[in-house]
């Protein structure tokens, strides 16, 4: 209560509009998401990340020119600042989640760097996949690879990280993983960032408050248990009484059910896509095949044990298959999905910057009043 008003409370802000965009729309009834103009079905698949990143900052599709200059700038900042791999290295002897370790990097991202807006931005795009692969690498008593100036975003975060060559399919899977969770509305991390730069902060700190966000549990999401799911259902035949089990002990399933979607989750076809042609270019179908029938299966019991509830499948369940798919092991979904989304945490601050007003809400008062202060000894 303020100002001797009552105004209604909305826990956690549910169905509150608190800003304008023109970055993505989230219809959850439907199971539409736009982005920047496009349905997520006819972008995800064709960008480039660099495209989508550009598309998001400066709203429209870059030509040939603006491509490679922006490539360009992206690629002489890939490299991390002396101190940010001394961090790293230490960070590694502590073995702390990759989400932590990088947090703290990024969080030093600015040094080196002017006070420009653009520049930070660059910078931690560039910088993110170079913090997660080297950390990785030392984590596991490996040197970190040095950025390859001649790749592209994609291509070279899955080079520094396993220390050769993906292929043209897996370039596409990442390239496709990337453009899909690059931006979806409001969400906490998202708003989180806008807080922050709504104070006319920097965009280096927006995106290390946004990773914070991002790290729990209810955002970052958990595709690393919804894969854990599939290898112990093992085979197809064993679907059914492995998730009625679980549903009979009132458990969850991960991968399914969504705050916003209704219905499935379009970015769940997407990338079921995406991982469909790369793993046929693998030649070997085996594990998409047990996926998809532990996807239907999942949605029937799931309408026959939570009927009216419309619990359908989330993004999170064809993530981990994708990223399983690309040699990525669980600990790098959260902070790959981080390496997506940062484009899309910029292109809010940008956008807050340029429209926003200081966001601070409201807090209702329900603590005591007229208390009398009494001296320590008294206590
Ligand atoms: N498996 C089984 N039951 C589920 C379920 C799931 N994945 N998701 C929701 N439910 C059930 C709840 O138990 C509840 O049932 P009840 O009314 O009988 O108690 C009902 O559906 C509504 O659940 P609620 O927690 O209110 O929905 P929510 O909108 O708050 O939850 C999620 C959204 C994503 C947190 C939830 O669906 C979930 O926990 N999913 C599994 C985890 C996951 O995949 N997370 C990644 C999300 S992108």
């Amino acid at each position: 209560m303020q100002n001797g008003t009552n105004p209604p409370i909305t826990p956690g802000l549910e169905g509150v509009v608190a800003a304008e965009t023109r970055l993505s729309s989230v219809n959850g009834q439907i199971g539409e998401l736009i982005i920047a103009g496009f349905a997520v079905e006819e972008l995800g698949n064709k960008a480039t990340f660099e495209e989508t990143a550009y598309l998001l900052w400066y709203g429209h599709l870059p030509d040939r020119h603006e491509l490679l200059d922006f490539k360009a700038r992206l690629v002489t900042l890939r490299t991390l600042p002396p101190a940010t791999l001394h961090l790293l290295k230490v960070v590694a002897t502590q073995k702390v989640p990759a989400m932590d370790a990088l947090r703290m990097a990024a969080g030093t991202l600015n040094l080196g760097l002017s006070n420009s807006h653009e520049e930070a931005a660059l910078a931690l795009t560039a910088r993110l996949p170079t913090i997660v692969a080297a950390y990785w690498r030392l984590l596991h008593g490996q040197e970190a690879i040095e950025p390859d100036p001649t790749l592209d975003h994609a291509a070279n975060y899955l080079t520094m990280l396993n220390g050769k060559r993906p292929s043209a399919s897996q370039v596409r899977g990442l390239e496709t993983y990337l453009n899909t969770v690059v931006d979806h509305g409001l969400n906490a991390s998202t708003f989180a960032a806008r807080v922050i730069i709504s104070t006319q902060s920097d965009v280096v700190s927006a995106v290390v408050g946004a990773i914070g966000a991002l790290k729990g549990p209810l955002h970052g999401g958990a595709p690393g248990p919804a894969l854990d799911m599939v290898f112990e259902i093992g085979s197809a035949d064993r679907a059914e009484s492995y998730l009625r089990a679980k549903l009979e002990r009132g458990e969850r399933l991960m991968g399914f059910g969504h705050r916003v979607y209704k219905v499935r989750d379009p970015r769940a076809e997407v990338l079921a896509q995406a991982a469909a042609q790369m793993f046929q270019a693998g030649g070997d179908m085996t594990l998409y095949e047990l996926v998809k029938a532990v996807e239907g299966t999942a949605v029937s019991l799931l309408a026959e044990y939570k009927p009216g509830r419309n619990l359908q499948t989330n993004v999170e369940f064809y993530t981990a298959l994708l990223l399983h798919g690309l040699g990525l092991e669980t600990d790098l979904f959260t902070p790959t999905f981080a390496i997506g989304r940062v484009a899309g945490w910029i292109a809010h601050c940008f956008e807050q910057v340029k429209y926003g007003r200081l966001i601070r809400p409201q807090s209702a008062y329900v603590g005591e009043r007229d208390r009398q202060w009494l001296p320590l000894q008294e206590r």
